[in-house]
């Protein structure tokens, strides 16, 4: 048995062995959606041998099995990132037990900064594409050709349809854009987001990218949104911070549950 698949067993033993219907990876200031399953079983990360340490503040290092809306998800408080030890793979293991329990989708949020105009802090871009801008990627060193995934589909068109309805039913205004990923930890200078602009970025962020690629490596479907905590660098005269991202999450949080919410309530996708 694979490692994963031995992680999967430890936690079927714990939770159930009802193979979740959805992950979620909650970006950071998200975290209280872990809190909000019914019926959750949770297990710290440090409980799963081989599990990120996932320590930045503002994320909440456990697996939260449970019902959410009549539906069965799992639900992952917190992310290791890129930034934290140069590996874009950091997340590997845990998409892996995802699969390895059954489950077929996983929706993925953060934390973002805003460069489209219409854009706003406190509100929401669903991505429908993305672009790897740290220019790593989670698959190197990766041997077999299963590795040469294919991204043109990679935001999946029908999770997608199905969160913009559910978005448009609860009144929320769920704009599309392309995220750009920046390795992190410093935040992008003025200049740097002059040119995230003209690449073509409408928010850029320090996360999500490399797990969509390897959800999509796993044949695990994949949407992912993000809740706009700031106007990215030089765009406006609020200072960018930890902090501010922390605080202004929640507002953006509580919009994305609503939508959560009435996207599984009405059947997802
Ligand atoms: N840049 C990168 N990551 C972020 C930002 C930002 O402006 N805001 C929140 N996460």
């Amino acid at each position: 048995m694979s490692k994963s698949d031995d992680l999967a067993a430890l936690i079927q033993r714990r939770a159930g062995a009802e193979p979740p219907e959805y992950g979620l990876i909650l970006g950071s200031g998200l975290g209280h959606l872990a809190d909000s399953l019914d019926d959750g079983v949770a297990i710290e990360y440090g409980d799963l041998p081989g599990f990120p340490h996932a320590g930045v503040s503002g994320h909440v290092p456990k697996l939260v099995i449970g019902t959410l809306e009549g539906r069965r998800v799992a639900v992952f408080g917190g992310r290791a990132h890129y930034y934290e030890e140069g590996r874009a793979d950091a997340m590997r293991l845990p998409l892996e037990v995802l699969a390895s329990l059954g489950c077929k989708r996983v929706i993925l949020t953060n934390a973002a900064g805003a460069v489209r105009g219409d854009l706003e802090p406190g509100g929401l871009m669903m991505l429908n594409d993305h672009i790897a801008f740290s220019g790593a990627n989670p698959l190197i060193g990766e041997t077999d050709d299963a590795r040469f995934v294919p991204m043109g589909d990679a935001h999946d068109p029908e999770m997608r349809a199905a969160l913009s309805a559910a978005a448009q039913a609860e009144g929320i205004a769920l704009p599309e854009g392309v995220y750009g990923w920046f390795s992190g930890p410093s935040f992008e200078t003025p200049a740097e987001i002059r040119a995230a602009k003209v690449l073509g970025m409408d928010a850029v962020g320090m996360s999500t990218v490399p797990e969509i690629i390897l959800a999509r490596f796993l044949g695990l479907r994949v949407a992912a949104v993000s809740v706009l905590t700031n106007m990215a660098a030089g765009l406006s005269d609020e200072a960018i911070s930890h902090d501010h991202t922390k605080a202004m999450a929640p507002a953006g949080a509580a919009k994305f549950e609503k939508i959560l919410r009435r996207f599984l309530r009405d059947g997802g996708a």
